[in-house]
């Protein structure tokens, strides 16, 4: 592989610009210790750019991204940008980035550290040993569909938003999840709300269809309120969800929940594999999946977890370096075993610590482990 690997940095708003930064220290530390080069190029995006430019997502940021070879992303958003119209609001430019760098694969797993177990809302009997992956897909569905708006309607308005999928895009979502559950358990749940909604009936279908092609994988549908439930309820019976845009928004929050604190999850958003940009490596974009947290940004509060273990994720997904990837993680285990938390996931026992404090812990035991 080429060894300069170029890497977009778009801290964004509110508490992705205090995460992001730990999330480039561990980065540039892994990168001393194992001789691989990272050029890391800073981007504005989000609320941030629409002050400086008066746009969510500029040319010279998208440009940034699309050079790169794969993208670190904070988070975007804030009150201050909420009364604005939607074509401009800090959200486009996430919108935006996914839908320019054709990134419809959104891998989102859910792993519960056993020392974790006590910083969920529920039982421990009921979360004990989860391992999940939510597939969402990431550039069709209700979030892209045309018409949309709101318009004049009568002496009233009225609200459009329109749910649409073709067959070629759920097609390629589902084999992404099919290929992601051969590596996995070889369980994959399809998540519909086909008894109502046509455009999720054609999902079925397809995903169905698909199966043909991966007759080792066993494969059953859920109607989405039920898998809300499932999700509480008996979160192990699941293994790879692959569903819509927008459920996998909400089911991934959830999901997210039952690992303690939304603050650990990282994600991974990816496109075609022929989109490869050079040689090994598969661009894609990472991300906690938070979002802003303006009510603690600025504190040194937040927790920056979920931004490390994206960067892992971009190292064994977009540059196949899982051996790498893996001392990251390693490094975020034994962090947390040693019982430092930031506010988020602390508890009985555990140490409270800063975002910075708990960045810097990462890349000592990221030293401590290769040496
Ligand atoms: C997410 C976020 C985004 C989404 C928002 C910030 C646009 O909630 O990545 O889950 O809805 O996709
Ligand atoms: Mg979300």
């Amino acid at each position: 592989m080429a060894n300069e690997l170029k890497i977009a940095v778009l801290p964004g708003d509110g508490i992705g610009r205090e995460i992001t930064p730990q999330a480039v220290a561990v980065l540039e530390a892994l990168g001393e210790m194992t001789h691989h080069a990272f050029e890391f190029n800073h981007g504005i995006v989000g609320g941030d750019a629409i002050d400086q430019f008066g746009v969510p997502l500029p040319e010279e940021t998208l440009r940034i991204a699309i050079e790169a070879d794969a993208v670190l992303l904070g988070a975007v958003g804030g009150p201050k940008w909420e009364g604005l119209d939607y074509a401009i609001r800090p959200e486009r430019a996430l919108l935006g980035l996914r839908e320019k760098l054709g990134l419809f694969a959104n891998l989102r797993p859910a792993t519960l550290y056993p020392m974790m177990t006590d910083a969920s809302t529920l039982k421990r009997e009921v979360i004990e040993g989860i391992d999940l992956m939510v597939v969402r897909e990431l550039t069709g569905g209700i979030y892209f569909g045309k018409p949309r708006g709101i318009e004049k309607f009568g002496n009233e308005e009225r609200g459009i938003n329109t749910l649409v999928y073709t067959t070629s895009e759920i097609e390629r979502i589902a084999r992404v999840a099919f290929d992601v559950a051969r590596k996995r358990e070889k369980k994959l749940t399809s998540i519909d709300k086909a008894n109502v909604l046509e455009a999720t009936e054609l999902w079925r279908r397809v995903v169905t269809r698909v199966h043909a092609d991966y007759p080792d994988v066993a494969l059953s549908h859920m109607y989405v309120d039920n898998c809300a439930m499932q999700l509480i309820r008996n979160p192990k019976q699941f293994d790879v969800i692959v569903t819509t845009n927008m459920f996998g928004d909400i089911l991934s929050d959830a999901a997210a929940m039952l690992t303690g604190s939304i603050g650990m999850l990282p994600s991974a958003s990816l496109g075609a594999q022929a989109s490869k940009n050079r040689e090994g490596c598969l661009k894609g974009m990472y991300e906690p999946i938070h979002g802003s947290a303006p009510d603690i940004a600025g504190q040194d509060k937040a927790n920056p977890l979920a931004t490390i273990l994206s960067a892992g994720m971009m190292l064994k997904y977009s540059f196949g370096l899982e051996k790498e990837a893996q001392l990251i993680e390693q490094a975020v285990f034994s962090v947390l075993e040693a019982g430092y938390r930031t506010p988020d996931i602390s508890g009985k026992g555990t140490k409270t610590i800063g975002t910075i404090e708990m960045g810097e812990r990462v890349v000592a035991q990221l030293k401590q482990h290769s040496s």
